[in-house]
Parts: C-alpha cells; sequence; structure tokens
C-alpha cells in the first residue's frame, strides 16, 4: 500500500510571508515597504507563540483568532498600528497565501503516482479552504483535517491523532512533512515517519524527536518516497 502523505500548511505549502510581500508589492505605505520582512517574521513569531501559550495553559481558541492577535503585536511592535486598513489588508492576503513554486507540481505527482494526501494543520477550515482553493492545491489532495475541532494545537498529540481517526490505518501508514521543526519533531514524538523541510537551512532543532530525513523543499517528498 502506498504511504499516505500529511502535509502541514503554514510555512510548508503555503508561504507564510506571501502576505506581507504582496501587501508591500502595492507600494501603499512606504514605512512598511522598509520593514516588511521584519513585521512579518515577527507575525509569525508571535502566532506559534500564542498557540505555545495557549495549549500549556488549556485555554480553547483558534487559529484565526491567533493570527489576528499576533499581527496586532508585531504592528504595534513596530509602530504600524495606526493603520487600520493595513491590518485588514495584511489579514485578507493571509486567505489567500501564495503557495511555494513548488507545491502545485509535486501534490501533482503524488496524486497522479496513486499516494493519497491531506493537510493537517492548526489553521481553521475556513482559513485553509480559503487559501487551498485560491492556489488550486485542494484539487490534489483527498482531505483537508484541522485542529480547530479540538480547540487546540499541534504539537498536542491529539491533534495528530485527528488523521489516525479520518484514515483509520495504522501509525505505520503514514508519512509526515512539515518545514516547521517543532512540528516535524511533533510528528515524529506521536509515532510518524517524518519530513522536515527545511527550507530557511536552520540548524536541526535540539530536542529529542529527530525527523526521519530532512529535505530542503517540497521535492523532497518524491525523492524519499
Ligand atoms: C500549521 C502551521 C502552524 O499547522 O504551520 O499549518
Amino acid at each position: 500500500m502506498n504511504k499516505i502523505i500529511i502535509f502541514d500548511a503554514y510555512g510548508t505549502l503555503f508561504d507564510v510571508n506571501a502576505a506581507a510581500r504582496n501587501y508591500s508589492k502595492k507600494m501603499a505605505d512606504p514605512d512598511f515597504m522598509k520593514i516588511w520582512t521584519k513585521v512579518s517574521n515577527l507575525w509569525r513569531d508571535k502566532q506559534i507563540g500564542y498557540t505555545w501559550y495557549y495549549n500549556s495553559i488549556g485555554y480553547k481558541t483558534n487559529f484565526w483568532k491567533i493570527t489576528e492577535d499576533a499581527l496586532d503585536y508585531a504592528l504595534e511592535f513596530y509602530n504600524l498600528n495606526k493603520n487600520d486598513n493595513l491590518k485588514n489588508d495584511l489579514l485578507e492576503l493571509y486567505k489567500e497565501l501564495d503557495t511555494f513554486p513548488e507545491v502545485l507540481g509535486v501534490l501533482k505527482e503524488l496524486k497522479s503516482a496513486g499516494y493519497p494526501s491531506a493537510i493537517l494543520s492548526n489553521g481553521t477550515m475556513e482559513m485553509l479552504n480559503s487559501a487551498a482553493t485560491k492556489s488550486n492545491i485542494n484539487n490534489y489532495l483527498d482531505i483537508i483535517i484541522s485542529a480547530e475541532k479540538l480547540g487546540l494545537f499541534k504539537p498536542n498529540e491529539k491533534v495528530y491523532h485527528l488523521v489516525l481517526e479520518h484514515f483509520g490505518c495504522d501509525i505505520e501508514d503514514f508519512v509526515f512533512v512539515s518545514s516547521n521543526g517543532w512540528d516535524a519533531a511533533g510528528g515524529t514524538a506521536f509515532g510518524f515517519s517524518s519530513i522536515w523541510i527545511n527550507r530557511n537551512k536552520l540548524p536541526e532543532e535540539k530536542i529529542q524527536w529527530k525527523p526521519t530525513w530532512i529535505g530542503s523543499d517540497l521535492n523532497a517528498v518524491l525523492q524519499i518516497l
């Protein structure tokens, strides 16, 4: 039986910097254009950080609220919080993030080779459906599974477990793919074989759960299988 390939969404399929980059291309705000990469990085760091806060505290919320709160923080940090349009435009662009250039081709190839595939993401269904439809990758995935119904986030093991519940298969039947080191580690800790897509050439996380394989972009999935 072909392995079932489970993809993380943000940072793995969708380029989380695309919202700020696409806004900066509109040249609507000269201050933002100068520092959009810093704003985008802080936005992402806070977004992930807040998921860990909520998971640890044990308070249920959803990833859209966290995405908005993290953006509020980043805009305030860089004194860009007086411009309401900036916030609203960035959030709208986040619903339609670009995929990385190789993503659509890899998903098409996996589908034609008969591999079932899915997204498992902390994103809400609405966010994920919107971005996956805009980029047309929804046609090459069997299902999108969201942590939303649990109100908690990866790397909590209950979220990875949603995949087993949906497919009704054993843990050995899956390969989990994420560009987020903490998420590849979470998948490994849960028991999946994992591929860490190290897009940003980062050092490996110094924690005990190592990815089974490492690649530099999503083409690695085709090479490894
Ligand atoms: C995801 C984010 C956190 O779950 O990368 O898609």
